[in-house]
């Protein structure tokens, strides 16, 4: 968290006060700063050593339109899960020939659009996404360029929600099939095989689960082209790990390249790397203000104005974000362990447990940090609490990129019928 420093007792969020611009936004506010969006992504690109290796920005850890232009302004792709996604990327000038669609899912809205807009890869997963793909491309008389998503059947990932590679898991085809399905694929008249596809999970932080899936591909690819298949793409996914303690335990992103290179390097045109996760969540902060102490004889409360409809890691993940506050009172050696907690009305509603904070008021504002990938996206109106603004940062300038959605906006979407 270089770009969020202290300067003196104060938190900045590079050149700017935290606490300062507290008070001009209001809080809880996600704030995020450019350059560190720029330098996670420059890391990726300086450490893969080969040349053929395509960025495409996994839209879903962060989709606001400032982050995927940051992005899009550096040259990267996208890799995109949904018609909002595909429409987000094309709107910040992300070529087509730089666009993955993965998922599941994609319906027929989403093909159609895609193949308009001649994006470079369909990430496919299943026989019947194919078959539909094939011909909707005839309709649009164009051919679809295709990879088949294969499940390795390995368990990698933080926990078991974020884990999407093993045989059980929706995702993917599995690799015992994959080869029947690249044969089934080449006589469809609107497919072109183009590459594979693989994704085995989120928060990896070793490389042994990379390494066994590159390992798996490898071995399909080399079938394939003995079978005489063009495979010219090697779509690895995401996947990458960041180190949420600052412990320095994380994957060293130079060793996880250098395994990409050596397994995979010599095996295909391109590489296509999705990272989502990687790219940006140590590029924000959540502020929040003390509303509340509250101490019972069992535990002690901080009570924040933000709550898990605006973050929920922590209580959907059971994830881990260090708090700080934006205020550090080094005169006040002593301290407590205190819950932080929100107003949601549910036992779950926890950013972090026994966090020793020094003497904690009301108004102390507090930062949750590392919370720039899979935030503001997974928020909700829960409890019918407004939207909370984003604001981004660059050396001494500051923009809402997003702005609060108030309550009375909220309640005008919605709709009562005559006849109530
Ligand atoms: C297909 C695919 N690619 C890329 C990603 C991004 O993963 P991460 O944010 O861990 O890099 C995901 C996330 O789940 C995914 O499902």
């Amino acid at each position: 968290m270089k770009h969020f420093p202290y300067k003196k007792t104060r938190m900045a969020v590079e050149n700017i006060d935290l606490t300062d611009l507290s008070k001009s936004v209001g809080t809880p506010f996600y704030c995020y700063s450019l350059n560190s969006l720029e330098e996670s992504f420059h890391k990726i690109d300086e450490s893969c050593k080969s040349t053929n290796l395509l960025i495409c920005y996994s839209i879903k850890a962060n989709s606001n339109q400032s982050i995927i232009k940051t992005f899009s302004n550096l040259g990267c792709g996208a890799d995109v899960v949904s018609l909002g996604e595909l429409k987000r990327a094309i709107k910040e000038n992300i070529p087509g020939n730089k666009i993955v669609f993965s998922g599941v899912g994609k319906n027929t809205n989403e093909i159609n659009y895609a193949l308009e807009n001649d994006i470079l890869l369909f990430n496919v997963e299943s026989l019947d996404e194919l078959q539909h793909l094939s011909s909707l491309a005839k309709n649009h008389g164009k051919v679809a360029p295709v990879a088949i998503r294969i499940n390795p059947d390995i368990s990698a990932g933080e926990n078991e929600k974020i884990s999407t590679g093993k045989s059980q898991d929706k995702f993917g085809i599995s690799w015992k099939d994959a080869i029947e399905v690249y044969n089934i694929a080449s006589s469809l008249e609107g497919i072109e095989i183009k590459g594979i596809d693989i994704h085995i999970g989120s928060q990896i932080n070793e490389l042994e689960p990379f390494s066994r899936s590159f390992d798996c591909i490898s071995e399909i690819i080399k079938e394939l082209k003995s079978k005489d298949f063009d495979i010219d793409i090697i779509d690895i996914g995401g996947g990458i790990g960041v180190d949420y303690k600052e412990k320095g335990k994380n994957l060293e992103i130079e060793k996880y390249f250098d395994l990409v290179s050596k397994k995979l390097g010599d095996l295909a045109k391109t590489i296509i790397v999705e990272p989502g996760r990687f790219l940006t969540a140590h590029s924000a902060v959540l502020v929040t203000e003390i509303i509340y102490i509250k101490k019972s004889s069992s535990r002690n409360f901080v009570i924040v104005d933000a709550a898990m409809n605006d973050f929920i890691r922590p209580s959907f993940y059971g994830a881990y974000h260090r708090i700080v506050p934006l205020v550090d009172n080094e005169q006040d050696e002593e301290g407590e362990e205190y819950d932080v907690v929100g107003p949601v009305c549910e036992t779950g509603d926890f950013f972090v447990k026994d966090l020793h904070l020094k003497n904690p008021q009301k108004g102390d504002l507090l930062a949750i940090l590392s919370v720039g990938a899979y935030g503001s996206v997974l928020s909700s109106n829960y409890n019918s609490r407004p939207t909370i603004p984003e604001v981004l940062v660059k050396d001494n300038q500051w923009e809402i990129i997003r702005k609060r959605i108030e309550v009375d906006e909220i309640i005008k979407r919605d709709i009562i019928p005559d006849w109530l």
